[in-house]
């Protein structure tokens, strides 16, 4: 595991999208995971200047995310669809069709999760995964105490992370409590993976995942295993490391 201290948000968001860009320059057909939440944004918009200035470029990257809410459509300005298209997709030049969110809105949510298992596939699985970290130490939305071993799933929310994520809604009660979330196997199966955190807020989970045991109950203490995580955070959620 390497762990790279960044001084800010803004230093975490830049190394973060160098490591990304170099994915990306060195190999245009990559095949990205990408992640939501407010952690990733500045990665996000680091990009999107980059590809600006004609540095990168994404005609040929595809990209798989992490999970999307159940019950929200694509244009909800909550769900994760909506948040890819608005702060990512829309500032650069990857193709629409190149990019995969699982679908809220279907109705057979376990042909949904076999669906986006075989688009995983099909690709070829995933080049370089970012992640974000939940406070209960989720990744996706594979929330504590879920099998390590599960391809994509329905997964019913814990009430520490509808709580965290309510910010983002006008009411509480609009969080959606089920969520499909691509598995741990997936997202370990990945080639490299990339976690980014940030704030005090993020310091004693990121501990327990990277130097703590590993359990179900700390979903991202997997990590561990990964033969090449690199970990991007800024000083106040590596105090503790
Ligand atoms: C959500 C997402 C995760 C993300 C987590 C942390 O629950 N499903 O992928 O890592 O939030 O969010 P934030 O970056 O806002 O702290």
């Amino acid at each position: 595991m390497k762990i790279i201290s960044a001084p800010d948000y803004q230093s975490m968001s830049r190394k973060a999208a160098n490591i990304i860009s170099a994915q990306v320059i060195l190999f245009p057909h990559s095949v990205l995971g990408l992640a939501t939440g407010s952690t990733p944004l500045g990665v996000y918009s680091q990009l999107a200047e980059w590809y600006k200035k004609g540095d990168i470029d994404f005609s040929k990257v595809h990209t798989v995310n992490l999970d999307e809410y159940c019950g929200l459509a694509p244009d909800h300005e909550q769900s994760y669809r909506y948040y890819m298209n608005t702060n990512f997709f829309q500032h650069v030049n990857i193709p629409l069709e190149n990019t995969n969110v699982p679908n809220g809105l279907a109705k057979d949510i376990e042909a949904e999760c076999k669906r986006y298992d075989h688009v995983i596939n099909s690709l070829g699985g995933i080049d370089l995964q970012l992640l974000g970290i939940g406070h209960t130490g989720h990744i996706g939305f594979n929330e504590p105490d879920s099998d390590f071993d599960k391809t994509t799933h329905s997964v019913r929310l814990t009430q520490k992370t509808i709580d965290a994520n309510s910010r983002f809604f006008e009411k509480p009660e609009d969080v959606p409590h089920y969520a499909i979330t691509m598995g741990i196997k997936a997202i370990m199966q990945a080639k490299k993976i990339l976690l980014i955190a940030n704030g005090e807020s993020k310091a004693d989970i990121l501990y327990r995942s990277l130097f703590g045991p590993i359990t179900p109950e700390v979903p991202a203490s997997i990590l561990q295993l990964h033969n090449d995580l690199t970990v991007v955070a800024d000083e106040a959620a590596l105090k503790m490391i």
